[in-house]
């Protein structure tokens, strides 16, 4: 059987800057992994040196078939310093993005994707009340110099994870950055070590996944709404966005009322920001279920990821119906996928999930385009390099880039326009 997608749908993959550049070291993360006890596993050091290779990586996707792109743009690069724009940063993601149209690829781009300059640090992080017009001021730089070739804009990767990041550690006493090991974090040796590093003290330290109050809350959503203003009355064809993680939360009986609240606070509080946006980015990985009791571990058979999330393709279309029945613009995958050694079952997650997405679009859900989490092994975070989510492994003794049947399989089904089910 042949499932076919609508001509222009967008099809590709994501990554982002930190994860994949090199030496971001005027970021506040290379502060979290230089820090004395840091709980991160690997330093990010030249990752896998996407700065420099940027335009074979770029031919090497649409060699693949894949027709899209979404990168992220590294503030801390392209504002070094407060109010000091950096010609030379600026310079090269131009060069990125006339190397996409060169390949045919469209860009899809992020203006920020968790890391920040250290310097907001020194200004009180993300608690600042002068990041909205901050951010704003950087985007408006970026728009002007670049904004003609900026089909599609993300203000800000995962609006809504500081959020789900409180409510996991709210419960220890402590909020963590993402994903910090307890037994790393709780310590705050580590994060004042990293605050000196930025130069400041423990009392401004405050990064992007420490957002937690309703204070810094109101902040970060001022931000996507200033930011949108300034691209969109600079560059008014881009199409701003903003993305959210999103799982399909379920329950079972007795769960139901914490299910809910939990998808208003992951998603539907965010719905009067997303308004005036021109798409919305879907993220998503697994799915959450609820009891009386709060989440309901996977069954002790149910597979699992590196991550340790349940192998849950379906969770993909769930949420794609869900989202759809509050939003009236359409809806883009800004990024889905699995962490596996075994690249066989990064085929069959994708397979499954793009007939589900199939399957919404047939409903009449306006889907525009599925990019897949990530096109690279690449710098997972406090994970480091353990963490297998690309579609195109790298040996990082020589940056030689190696393709799985992964990228052959989406890129195939890229090239076709369909998805065909044996
Ligand atoms: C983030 C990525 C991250 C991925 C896998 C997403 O939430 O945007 O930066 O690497 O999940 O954990």
């Amino acid at each position: 059987m042949e499932l076919h997608f609508p001509s222009n749908f967008l099809w590709g993959s994501t990554t982002a800057a930190y994860q994949v550049e090199g030496n971001n070291y005027n970021s506040d993360f290379w502060a979290e992994e230089h820090a004395e006890g840091s709980p991160y596993k690997d330093k990010s050091g030249d990752t896998i040196d996407h700065y420099r290779l940027y335009r074979q990586d770029i031919a090497l996707m649409a060699s693949l078939g894949l027709n899209t792109y979404r990168f992220s743009i590294e503030w801390s690069r392209v504002e070094p310093e407060p109010g000091q724009y950096s010609r030379s940063a600026i310079e090269h993601y131009r060069d990125v993005l006339e190397t996409c149209y060169e390949h045919g690829i469209t860009p899809v781009v992020a203006m920020h994707h968790f890391s920040s300059p250290k310097w907001l640090m020194r200004l009180g992080g993300w608690a600042s009340p002068e990041v909205p017009e901050r951010f704003a001021k950087y985007c408006e730089v970026v728009f002007r110099e670049l904004g003609h070739l900026i089909p599609y804009a993300l203000t800000m990767n995962e609006i809504n994870l500081p959020v789900m990041l409180r409510e996991i550690f709210s419960k220890i006493g402590f909020i963590p950055p993402v994903g910090i090991d307890r037994d790393a974090w709780v310590a705050p040796k580590w994060r004042e070590s990293a605050a000196k590093l930025c130069g400041t003290t423990i009392e401004s330290y405050f990064t992007f996944h420490m957002i937690s109050d309703v204070t810094s809350i109101n902040i970060l959503k001022e931000t996507h709404r200033k930011a949108r203003e300034s691209i969109k009355r600079i560059s008014p064809n881009t199409k701003v966005g903003l993305s959210m993680a999103l799982s399909d939360i379920q329950s079972i009986s007795g769960g139901e009322e914490l299910a809910e609240q939990k998808w208003h606070s992951y998603f539907r509080q965010y719905l009067p920001i997303i308004e005036g946006d021109d798409f919305f980015g879907l993220q998503n990985y697994t799915r959450e279920v609820y009891g009386p009791e709060g989440q309901v571990k996977p069954a002790e058979e149910a597979e699992q990821t590196q991550m340790g999330y349940e192998f849950y393709p379906e969770a993909l279309s769930n949420v794609i119906r869900k989202v759809s029945k509050d939003l009236s613009i359409p809806i883009m995958i800004t990024e889905h996928g699995i962490a596996t050694d075994d690249d066989t079952r990064r085929v069959e997650f994708i397979g499954k999930a793009l007939k589900g997405v199939q399957a919404c679009l047939n409903e009449g859900i306006d889907v525009r385009g599925y990019l897949h989490w990530t096109t690279f092994d690449n710098f997972e975070w406090q994970s480091g390099y353990s963490m297998r989510f690309g579609l195109i492994e790298v040996d990082r003794s020589t940056q030689e880039r190696k393709v799985k049947e992964s990228a052959r399989y989406l890129g195939s089904i890229a090239q076709w326009n369909k998805l065909v089910l044996k």
